[in-house]
């Protein structure tokens, strides 16, 4: 199956996206992918670009689901940067794409604390993805430890800079980043005050707002911040964990994302 380049894909400027972690089989990936896709097709995207990014095992029956030239575009949660080899156990970006997908998750916080993914390897891999013609979704974040000293900002631009540092214009504007904090995400994280992120995002957006594809923000989004946290400076989507999870849920933050001034002022420009 030939599917359409992720570069061809625009449905913008608001990105919404939801990584399922280590959960759903092929069954359930398949009933949400469906229902997902029919509403699309009825409701349109409207200023907001969906990606869905399942565990390895679904992404092929995903793409089964949603055909080759859906507007909701498919994602891996990590990647390999070799495109073949002795690497046991490791899936590489040239396999996701086989597969079907056009986007990969690097360097999540969770493959950062558990996995050994370092600055160097989501360098690596965010080259990778480029050269398969894939969108590096990059993600930083930092501790709480970090957070506490005062060095969120330092801390997540020398992430970056080390995964991006050295790419060009043109490969530099297919990159997705999500700032992502430590202490934001999963069951024992606390939604972070649209406050506390202002300043990460004034220092994300003038080094990377104009060049990259996108920032996001990420971690414990919700029905109710959601709209808020899309409202921050330089903030251009939200990528989401447990409240996309339900296809009700990633819908409903679909339709408050299109409905907020930022896609409304791109769908009627
Ligand atoms: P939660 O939204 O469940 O906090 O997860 C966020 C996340 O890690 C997305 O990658």
């Amino acid at each position: 199956m030939k599917v359409t380049d992720a570069a061809e894909i625009g449905g913008g400027p608001l990105w919404v996206g939801t990584s399922w972690k280590m959960n759903k089989g092929l069954a359930e990936t398949r009933q949400y992918v469906r229902g997902l896709s029919e509403h699309v097709a009825r409701a349109g995207l409207a200023g907001v670009q969906p990606f869905v990014i399942p565990s390895f095992t679904a992404i092929a029956a995903a793409r089964d689901e949603l055909g080759a030239h859906s507007p909701v575009l498919l994602g891996a949660q990590n990647a390999h940067w070799e495109d073949g080899g002795a690497w046991t156990g490791e899936v590489s970006v040239a396999q996701i794409k086989d597969a079907g997908a056009q986007l990969v998750e690097i360097g999540h916080s969770e493959r950062r604390e558990h996995f050994g993914e370092t600055v160097a390897t989501t360098r690596l891999k965010v080259a990778a993805a480029l050269r398969h013609g894939l969108v590096p979704l990059l993600c930083i974040g930092e501790s709480a430890e970090v957070k506490r000293a005062g060095e969120s900002s330092r801390f997540i631009l020398e992430q970056a800079a080390g995964a991006l540092d050295g790419l060009t214009a043109e490969q530099m504007a297919r990159v997705l980043v999500a700032y992502e904090p430590v202490w934001a995400i999963g069951e024992s994280g606390r939604p972070a005050t649209v406050e506390e992120l202002q300043q990460p995002f004034a220092d994300l957006g003038r080094e990377y707002g104009d060049a990259t594809r996108g920032l996001l923000y990420g971690g414990s989004v919700n029905l109710d911040n959601a709209v808020d946290l899309l409202g921050i400076d330089h903030v251009s989507g939200l990528f989401v964990g447990r409240a996309a999870w339900t296809l009700p849920g990633y819908l409903r933050l679909l339709e408050l994302a299109a409905a907020h001034p930022k896609a409304v002022a791109a769908a009627t420009a």
